[in-house]
């Protein structure tokens, strides 16, 4: 029987609570979760090197059963390929979400039908959230307890100030 594998690809500038969720509830379908790292972010100035967002991401999820984190470059469509995943993970936070990842994965499917894009609904308590908010809610020096893990908390205000 073939490896039921998926890849989860962001930004995660930083990893927040909300992207976890996905991951958790993403471990009991596949046989295996790759969170994928993108290096080439589109011109997205990020806050934390590839490496520091990678690295953030293998400490969280270090107990994490079946879960692996991988920085990529170039096109996802290629990665999810050369890593015989079947499936493109992705969350859904709001109606705004919509019409990005739409198109995201029409382009994905055109490039590769094989690959299918499953998509998650956010657990309510992170609709709110993004990478953004978090750095910014930051910056005004407010606690980011329920946004994202302490670590990563630790690691913006080391960043921040
Ligand atoms: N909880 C909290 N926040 C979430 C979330 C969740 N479940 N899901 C997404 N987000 C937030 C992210 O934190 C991010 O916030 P920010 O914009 O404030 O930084 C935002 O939603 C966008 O998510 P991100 O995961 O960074 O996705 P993206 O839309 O920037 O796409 C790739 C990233 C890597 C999937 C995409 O750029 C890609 O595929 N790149 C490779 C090149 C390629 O193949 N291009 C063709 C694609 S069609």
């Amino acid at each position: 029987m073939l490896e039921k594998i998926a890849v989860y690809p962001g930004t995660f500038d930083p990893v927040t609570l909300g992207h976890l969720d996905i991951v958790e509830r993403a471990i009991p379908i596949f046989d295996r979760v790759i969170v994928a790292v993108a290096k080439d972010t589109g011109g997205k100035p990020t806050l934390f090197s590839i490496e520091e967002r990678i690295q953030m991401l293998k400490d969280v999820t270090m107990n994490y059963p079946k879960t692996e984190v991988h920085g990529f470059s170039g096109l996802l469509i290629t990665y999810v390929k050369e890593v015989n995943a079947c499936t493109i993970l992705r969350g859904l936070r709001a109606i705004s979400d919509f019409e990005h990842e739409f198109q995201m994965a029409s382009i994905n499917k055109r490039l590769n039908s094989s690959v299918e894009t499953l998509f998650m609904m956010t657990n309510e308590s992170y609709f709110f959230l993004s990478s953004s908010s978090v750095k910014e809610i930051a910056a005004l020096g407010c606690n980011l307890k329920g946004f994202v893990p302490e670590l990563v908390e630790k690691q913006i205000k080391k960043k921040l100030f």
